[in-house]
């Protein structure tokens, strides 16, 4: 599993651990990066001291590379890029992404820099920007997603820009990393199974729920206001059921849809309120069976989908 995703990031196996607010801190990211995956600080609503730090953090625990994950819509933006730019992890991953004009900066300080794209225009424009890679993020996946599946959107990004193309969203085992790479995907990004990873910091009820879910489990909120998000079913889920209905019948505005996620991510992964917090999920939960070290699930990746490559030309068999 030697390709142009390895050699850009400079890594043994094209698998990222996607940045996940209040879930992949330096502990986490670090972990990957030593299984010989890419590891990705979340940023989320970090303050910038906080970011410097866990930046530090994973330069103690890893000595390979790992990327930090910014969200463009954030509040925090303008002063986590200072922290960015002085500071040049290897690479950085941007989410939300509204303007690409901020990646020749980045690429200025030797970053390598890979957007996050749920659109192909997007693709297209962030390759134009001088974007390294195109983390293609399909809506099976888990937090704020867009409205195309991995399996369209792949190849449609894959076909439109020449740089690698990374594929997200629904993968959690071998068979998912194969059809991403059958889909034109040079690399994968995984979040909801490395949440499970014994050196995720997130609250033990948390993981609970991830390894009990089953194939219904995930539900999308706030579809109605253009701000969709994909979680595990619970009473917030109930409660975003009951503001959306008002706000198509005009009884309450975007705002108040959109603000009923405030904190609630934090209160699901750091304090453990599976009832009330959001707990950000991907469909794919429901594949995701065990508690493993992170080096243990990337191995696991690499030898399913190596046994599953190998077996394919017998399965295929398209004719009589
Ligand atoms: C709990 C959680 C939090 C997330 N937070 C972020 C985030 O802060 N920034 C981002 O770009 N993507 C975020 N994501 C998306 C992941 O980085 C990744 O692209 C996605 O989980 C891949 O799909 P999967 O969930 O099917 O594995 C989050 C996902 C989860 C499950």
């Amino acid at each position: 599993m030697s390709n142009r995703v390895c050699e850009l990031l400079d890594i043994e196996h094209p698998i990222l651990q996607g940045g996940m607010t209040w879930v992949s801190d330096a502990s986490l990211a670090a972990a990957v990066s030593n299984g010989g995956g890419l590891g990705i600080i979340g940023a989320g609503a970090m303050p910038a001291d906080l970011l410097r730090q866990e930046i530090a953090a994973a330069r103690k625990l890893t000595s390979r590379p790992f990327g930090v994950n910014l969200i463009m819509i954030n509040p925090e933006f303008e002063q986590q890029m200072e922290v960015v730019l002085a500071e040049a992890p290897p690479v950085v991953t941007l989410g939300a992404v509204k303007s690409t004009a901020v990646i020749p900066g980045m690429k200025a300080r030797g970053i390598k820099v890979l957007p996050v794209v749920a659109a192909v225009a997007i693709a297209r424009r962030a390759e134009q920007q001088g974007a390294d890679a195109i983390i293609a993020e399909g809506s099976e996946s888990g937090g704020h997603i867009g409205e195309t599946t991995t399996m369209v959107l792949t190849p449609l990004v894959a076909r439109s820009v020449s740089i690698p193309v990374i594929a997200a969203g629904g993968i959690a085992d071998g068979a998912g990393v194969v059809a991403a790479f059958a889909l034109g995907a040079e690399g994968v990004q995984l979040g909801t199974r490395f949440v499970v990873a014994e050196e995720c910091t997130v609250h033990p009820d948390v993981k609970e729920k991830f390894l009990k879910a089953g194939d219904r489990a995930t539900a999308v909120t706030a579809r109605c206001i253009g701000y969709p998000v994909r979680a595990i079913k619970n009473r917030l889920a109930g409660v975003y059921d009951e503001w959306e209905r008002k706000y198509l019948a005009g009884q309450c505005s975007a705002m108040d849809v959109e603000n009923l996620g405030l904190g609630k991510l934090r209160e699901a992964m750091r304090d453990g309120d599976t009832k009330e917090g959001s707990m950000m999920a991907g469909q794919s939960v429901a594949l995701v069976e065990k508690a493993q070290p992170a080096a243990a699930i990337i191995a696991e990746l690499v030898s399913e989908a190596e046994s599953l490559a190998a077996e394919l030309p017998s399965r295929l068999s398209l004719r009589r």
